[in-house]
Order: C-alpha cells, then structure tokens, then sequence
C-alpha cells in the first residue's frame, strides 16, 4: 500500500480536485491564539475565520497540519511509546468549509475519499453522531446506505469537538474502522470501547457555535466544516497495520535508532525505539518552528520531549549522544513535505547534540540516585517528592521523565511532595530578592513573574500575536483595569514584542481588543522574564484576563533588524581592517540608525572606513540567510563567536552568523559569528545597504561610527546626491564635472587674488594721495610716504622694499588702510641711514597716531598697526616730523 507521503498527496489533490484551496500547514505556536500551547488542530489557523473575524479569498480548504499535543490542554506525553496510538506529533489531514458547503456534502466527501480514493471496505466501517443529530443520522443513511445499527448517537462530549475552553465549536460525527474480531473491544459508546478492534479514522465537525465564555455559546455566522483525519492512523489502515508505529515512516526511523544502537525494536526495549521516534519528529519540528529548549513555557515542553527521548536512548546503551544522528532520516522522510525541516536542519541537529551531551551530565548520577532512593520501594508505592524534586532541580530531570522511569516497575511520585518542595524554593528566591538593595523597588515586577511565570517571547518569528492580559500597573500599582487617557504598563502572557536588550531598543506597536486599544512606545524586561509594553490606552478599556492581540510597528522593526544586523557585519569588518583587538564597547540599534562604540586607539582613517562599510556591504549582496543557533557557551566561543566580555550568559546562548568569508582563515566558513539575543534579518540582502556617517572620540581608546541602513541610507544617499546636483546647475556642468570645476574655479581664484594684489599695488605705488609720486627732501633725508587704501599689511612690506631701493638712499613709510578702516604701517630705512633712524622708533611712532601700541622689527624694517586708519595721514606727517628733528 501506498506510504505516508503519497496518502498525504492523494487526500490533498483529491480536496484539490473538489475545488478546494490547498493552504499550508501553519506554525506549531499558534500566532492566533493565546491560549494554546500548540496547534494541535487542523482548524487552529482558521479559528477566526470561522468566527468571522478574518476573511480569505477561499471558501473552502485542505490541509496537512502539523499538530503537537504535549502540555497543555491536550496532553499525549505520558502514553507516547507505550501504546499503539499515541503520538506528541501527529499530522491531521482535514477540509474546511467557511460557510460554504455543510453537513451533506461534507460526508459526501468523506465516504467518497475512504471508500473509492484509499478503496477502504465499506463494510467495515461505522459511524457515531451526536445523540441529538438526526440530520447527520438520515445523511449517512443516505449516503453511505449505512443500516441503523452501523450510525451510533453518543450523547457525551465525545461527539461534540471543542478546540479549548473557548473557540469554534460544534457537534460531530466520527468515523470508525473495524480490524476485526480478532482483536479485543467494541464499538463506540459500548462497554468495551476503549479496546483497539474499532478505531477512529477520521472526525467531522459541524462547525455551528462559538464558545465566547464558559458560559456563553454563540452561533457562528454561518454553519461550516472542520475534519480531521489522522494521518498516521490513516496510513497504518491502508498499509494494513494495525499499530502506527509500523507504518513506513516510523519503520525508517526506528530502522535508523536500531542500526545506531544495534539493540533490537523488540521486546522489552521496543517502547524505548517508539519513544524516540515520536520524540525526534516534536523535537525537530518545534525547533524548526522557533521553539529552543528552555526552562519556561513552550520551551520547557520542548526540553521535556527531549529529555524523556535521551533516557531512552541511555537505556538503549547509546554511549554518545544519539537523536542528531537519526535526523537526517527524518528529514528524508518528510523534508520534503515540510520544507521547513530542511531549512533548519543544521539548527535542529545541534540543538538535539547540545541538549543531549549537557543532559547526559547528569543523567547517570540522577538515574544512581533514583535507584538508591527507589531500592526498597516496590510496585504501588511511592518516589518521596524530596527527592523528586532533587532530580528536577539538581539534575535537570522533568518531572515527566522521573514519572516514566519509574513505569516499568509500577512506582508514582509524590506530587504533593514535589510541589511543596518547589514552593518552598520559590519562597526562599522571593526572600533573596526581597533584600536585594535598589532592585527592591521593582518588587511589583517580581511578584508579577512569580505569578504569572515569565512572558514568553515569539518575537523571533512573528511580529503579530495574540495573548492574554495577565497585569495592568499605573503609577507603579497593580491595577485591574485602564482605559482612554492613562498611561498604563501591560503584561501579556505571550508577546511578539522585543524588550530593550543587547542596545536593540525595545518594539512599539499597537496591543487592541475588539473594543480598546493601547498605543505602546516601548517594550521593556524586567523583575527577570517579564516583558513590559508601556504605552498608553488611546480608546475604550482593558482589564486584566482580556484576550488581545498584539501588533508590533512592522516597518520600524524592519529598521530595528536591519541595524542590528548591520552592526554585527561592521564590526567584524573592522577586526578585518583594523585588527583583532577591536571589541564593543556599546550600541544603540535604533531604528533610524545605528551607533556602534569600539575599542581603537586611534581615529579609523577615510580609507579605513571605506574599506570597513565595503567589505560590510560585500555581505549584504550576498544576501545569505541569517542563522541562529543555540549553544553552550564554551562552543560558541570554540567556533570563534563574540562575546562581549564581562558579559553575564546563560548556560546557552543565541549564536547569530551571517555572510559567507571570502577572505582569509574563514574564508568560506560565516563571516560573522556573535552572541546575541537580537532580532535580526532573515537575510543579509534585507538590510539594503549600510553606509558610515561619522566616526569620531567617545573616550580615551574608544571610538563611535554611527551608520545608516536601507532606506536611511538611500535617503541619506539621495540627499547628498540633490546637493551635488544643486551644485552642478549653479556652476553649470554636469555632475561629474563638479570636482574639476570646483578646483579649476579655485586655481583660477588663487590666479586672481595674485593679479589683484598686484594691481592694487602697481596703483598704490602709482598714484596714492598724502605725500605724492615723487620722494620729498627731509633735512637732506630722502622720504617716500604714502596711504595705501585696501592694501593688506601682507603686501606691505614688499612694497616697502621695493620703495626702498628706488630711492637708493632714505625712508619709506607707507601706511595700509583695509576696508574695515583699520591700518597697518611698515617703516623702511636703506642701510646707509640705520645709524640715524631706527624704523622700529619710526613706526611706533606712526602708530601711536593710528592709536596703536608699539610694533616691532629690525633697524631697517619694522611694522606695527593701529586701530584707526581714518589718521593714515597723519601718521605720515608724524614721522616726517621725527625726521626733521
Ligand atoms: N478539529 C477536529 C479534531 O481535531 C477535526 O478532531
């Protein structure tokens, strides 16, 4: 019979072929909604379009969705590898109808797909209804030309599919499968039902109501259909198994563990290969869909599956760690199916080896532990919640795993035991922070997290989420509700919202309800996992437990990504020019630009800097996807990421990479590594282009470049390309002749203020007014006076000596006046006569008629000034005057 991937395919052409639209699977974390851990439905992703929320431009779909159901509502966990059915994974095949086609055509559908598509035998099928559900009782009489006895009413809840407290609701009708009387049960509703003879294949919901509250159920706006096929069990029918873990798919991969263990599937070990099996495809897929194993909320689920699958591989005798070894079947087998997983196939594979080499740590010594606490214990009894609690807190043992390596041999743990130990440790951290100085003033911020656990982040992957109201606080208080006009701090379970971290300045956006909305300015982290929108309620009120959906400010996060990638390609471009002790020192990634401090000695040079922003743009035409790995520390630091030293880090860290080197030791291997917990680009090309604006001092051995990116850069570009532009029409050339204009105009200036000097000097020299053209006679001293008006004290002296030698033998005093009115003198005396006449007395003497002090110079030449060049004349008479005695 046909394997898993080509009943996938036929169930969606088929729906194809009926005129249905083929929608992906979405996301394993719901964007949608905020009270589910995980999608665990076909109809997750539509929710809101049954209630009429949203609408798409179909009426009708199919998909193949990936569901996890662990923690939570829906929770397999436990059962996964002992039974032959229960999966943390699963895909549900399902149609929808968004008030187009309802309950006939739905079966219909169904019983045409089952018995003529797959070819299933008719006779060994049945059907249940809601026990009120006459209509769907006459259609699958009529359909299937099922008698009485084969359409069962089941009055419970069995029969009536809810998504959660609250959502899409109706009454349903599921179809069964007989494998006959060889195996234990009976049919639905009987006593024996919960044997394995009657298995369900295939539940369809008549979408007709919304649960709005626990009390309140609404109709939908129009009635529709949700259904939902198990792929797995589906598979296992028409490959005529009865047990889903033998269907292809989970042959291939508990194939893959046994030949990397070489223990046999079979006998006692058998649920140990199952475990992994179904653990490997939650694992991968969860990491694939941005879930990284941690010790909060979707991560913790993530991190349990794991955990249980390693003990499982540890009894399986694997002596290193085992599950990134069988990922590549598992990424043959479905990859295909769910690009997704191989796009992150090399995230996935180290997660799972990190994971795995950090449990196995401790999992020996916890696993001795729990033997000596359970020596004497037998079938019945219970494991002490102390030392439960011991394994989870000192050997990283989920609570889950203990619970399941004590199984086999009928042993529970003391619940309540392991609470009040948990408790108490709470209560003691409470007391540590407390008495923790300044940080006492954020209290409210820790009791918050205490309560309500840390908000989860999903930032990384969507800009829009919903979630639910856990705290309001005004003026630093808890408060239950806000509304229009106050400033209010919001706490959201969930957000895809970044708090301030890392320089990456926090997300604004919109946080609304149906009826309200709150402008956020800022995002902040506090009282250690909170994260904290800040804003202010700008329409209606919200109070705390309001579901709410939350959009973050998409362009200005663009911006924000595209910074802070930008930062990452700067910095390690300027280790590259500049050498290898250049470290952060500080950022701000804001969004409309970027600021980035470095330790270097010295100012980056023009051509540094161009080659630095060269090389950064080398990467970003390159447009190579941004990976983001989680690791250990020490590896990280082992492959040659940053770290920002003093820095405090978690046991794991983000490691961000991006661009390919094409130079040096790295060449071919990412051209930056860095620790960072930043949101970034999906890849390189995103950024656009970056370009340094300035670099400058911030203090002694750190400078600060602050660069631009995108669109702030085009429009930075475009500005200085208008200047160029304004330049080239008011000097009328071309643009590209604005250089060699500009210096022919300054060549051409120089030349002129030569000829100027000159001509003003050929006039002074000609013309003048006191003292006249020719040399007077001063008691037998020749003497060459002159106002000299625009002439600069520079040019002066020369004059002076030019004076100096037509008259051969005598004095020269020539006096400028600039155009401010301000003068400057210059005495002369020909050698001969420097035994008479000092210049230097001469010229304090002109001055002291400009109104100036002193001046200076040698016997035969000095110079002075004044302040008022309207006594130019006079100053000449005054040393005509000293001449005559
Ligand atoms: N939503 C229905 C289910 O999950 C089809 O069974």
């Amino acid at each position: 019979m046909s394997g898993v991937n080509d009943i996938r395919s036929t169930f969606l052409d088929y729906f194809k072929r009926n005129g249905h639209e083929i929608v992906s699977s979405s996301p394993l974390v719901p964007r949608n909604d905020p009270t589910l851990m995980f999608t665990n439905a076909g109809m997750v992703q539509f929710k809101n379009v049954f209630t009429g929320l949203e609408s798409r431009p179909y009426s009708t779909a199919a998909t193949a969705q990936k569901c996890v159901r662990a923690g939570g509502k829906h929770n397999d966990l436990d059962n996964v590898g002992y039974t032959a059915r229960h999966h943390t994974f699963f895909e549900m095949l399902g149609n929808f109808s968004f008030g187009d086609y309802f309950k006939e055509r739905a079966i219909e559908l169904a019983w045409n797909l089952i018995t003529k598509e797959f070819g299933i035998d008719a006779k060994r099928l049945l059907v249940t209804v809601y026990h009120n559900d006459d209509e769907a009782f006459g259609l699958w009489k009529k359909i299937a030309g099922f008698s009485d006895d084969r359409i069962i009413r089941i009055p419970t809840s069995d029969n009536f599919w809810a998504m959660g407290d609250t959502g899409p609701c109706g009454p349903c009708s599921e179809i069964f499968y007989d494998h006959g009387g060889h195996i234990w049960g009976g049919p639905p509703g009987s006593p024996e039902e919960d044997g394995d003879r009657f298995i369900e294949i295939w539940n369809l919901v008549f979408m007709q109501y919304e649960q709005v509250t626990k009390e309140e159920r609404v109709s939908l706006p129009r009635p529709s259909i949700d259904t939902g096929m198990g792929l797995e069990r589906i598979a296992a029918l028409l490959q005529g198994k009865h047990d889903n873990y033998d269907i292809d798919l989970f042959r291939a991969l508990i194939a893959a563990s046994v030949e990397h263990t070489g223990v046999p599937a079979e006998g006692e070990r058998r649920a140990s290969h199952r475990v992994i099996a179904d653990h490997l495809r939650s694992s991968a897929f969860l990491i694939a869909d941005g879930v990284l194993p941690s010790n909060e909320g979707r991560g913790y689920v993530l991190r349990r599956i794991m955990r249980r699958a390693m003990r499982h591989a540890q009894l399986l005798g694997a002596r290193d760690p085992l599950m990134w070894k069988l990922l590549p079947t598992l990424v043959n087998e479905m990859g295909r199916a769910y690009p997704e997983l191989q796009r992150a196939e090399a995230l996935i594979s180290e997660t799972l080896k990190l994971e795995e080499t950090r449990f196995r740590k401790t999992l020996e010594r916890g696993l001795s532990l729990l033997s000596d606490a359970t020596s004497t214990l037998s079938k019945g009894d219970s494991l002490d919640g102390e030392t439960a609690f011991k394994l989870y807190d000192t050997y990283g043992f989920p609570l889950d795993l203990t619970q399941d390596a004590l199984r086999a041999r009928g042993i529970g743990v003391d619940l309540m035991g392991f609470n009040d130990a948990m408790q108490r440790q709470k209560a003691e951290a409470r007391a540590h922070w407390a008495g923790s100085g300044d940080k006492a003033n954020e209290t409210i911020w820790f009791e918050l997290k205490e309560k309500h656990g840390a908000t989860e982040f999903l930032g990384y992957d969507t800009e829009r989420a919903e979630g639910v109201v856990q705290a309001l606080v005004r003026d630093g208080k808890a408060v239950d509700a806000a509304s229009a006009g106050e400033a209010v701090q919001v706490v959201v379970n969930q957000t895809p919202f970044y708090g301030e971290s890392g320089g990456q300045m926090g997300d604004t956006g919109i946080i609304e309800t149906d009826t309200a909305k709150i402008r956020i300015t800022d995002t902040q982290k506090k009282g250690e996992g909170l994260f904290v929108h800040a804003g202010e309620v700008v329409e209606g009120s919200v109070k705390t437990g309001d579901a709410v959906v939350l959009t973050v400010d998409h362009a200005r996060r663009g911006a924000l990504r595209a910074n802070h990638s930008a930062t990452h390609l700067l910095h390690e471009a300027m280790r590259e020019v500049l050498g290898t002790h250049v470290a952060q020192k500080g950022s701000l990634v804001a969004p409309e630009r970027l600021r980035f401090d470095v330790s270097h000695p010295k100012p980056m040079s023009a051509d540094e800097l161009k080659v630095i922003e060269d090389m950064a743009n080398e990467i970003i035409v390159q447009n190579s996807p941004v990976s983001t790995r989680l690791m250990s520390v020490d590896d990280a630091i082992a492959e040659g990421a940053m770290a920002l030293f003093g820095e405090k880090y978690g046991d794991e860290v983000r490691v961000v990479s991006m661009g390919t080197a094409l130079r040096g030791e790295k060449a071919g291997k990412a051209y930056s590594l860095e620790l960072c917990g930043g949101t970034h680009v999906g890849a390189t090309g995103e950024i656009g282009l970056v370009r340094i604006l300035s670099e400058s001092a911030v203090g002694a051995g750190v400078r600060r470049v602050e660069a631009v990116t995108g669109d702030a850069a085009r429009a930075y570009l475009a500005e200085q390309d208008e200047r160029v532009k304004a330049l080239a029409s008011t000097l009328k050339v071309q643009p590209g002749d604005v250089v060699s204009r500009v210096e022919a105009l300054m060549d051409e200036r120089k030349k002129l203020e030569r000829e100027l000097a000159e001509a003003k000097r050929k006039l002074a020299m000609g013309g003048g007014s006191a003292g006249g053209d020719a040399p007077e006679e001063i008691g037998g001293v020749k003497f060459l006076g002159k106002v000299m008006t625009g002439v600069d004290a520079k040019d002066l002296k020369p004059m002076a000596d030019e004076g100096k030698a037509s008259l051969g033998s005598g004095v020269v005093t020539f006096i400028g006046v600039s155009p401010d009115g301000k003068a400057s003198a210059v005495v002369a005396v020909t050698e001969d006569l420097t035994g008479r006449f000092s210049a230097v007395d001469l010229v304090r003497v002109a001055s002291a008629a400009l109104g100036g002090k002193g001046g200076g110079g040698r016997p035969d030449m000095a110079q002075a000034g004044g302040p008022d060049g309207a006594q130019a004349d006079a100053a000449i008479a005054a040393v005509r005057n000293a001449l005559a005695g």
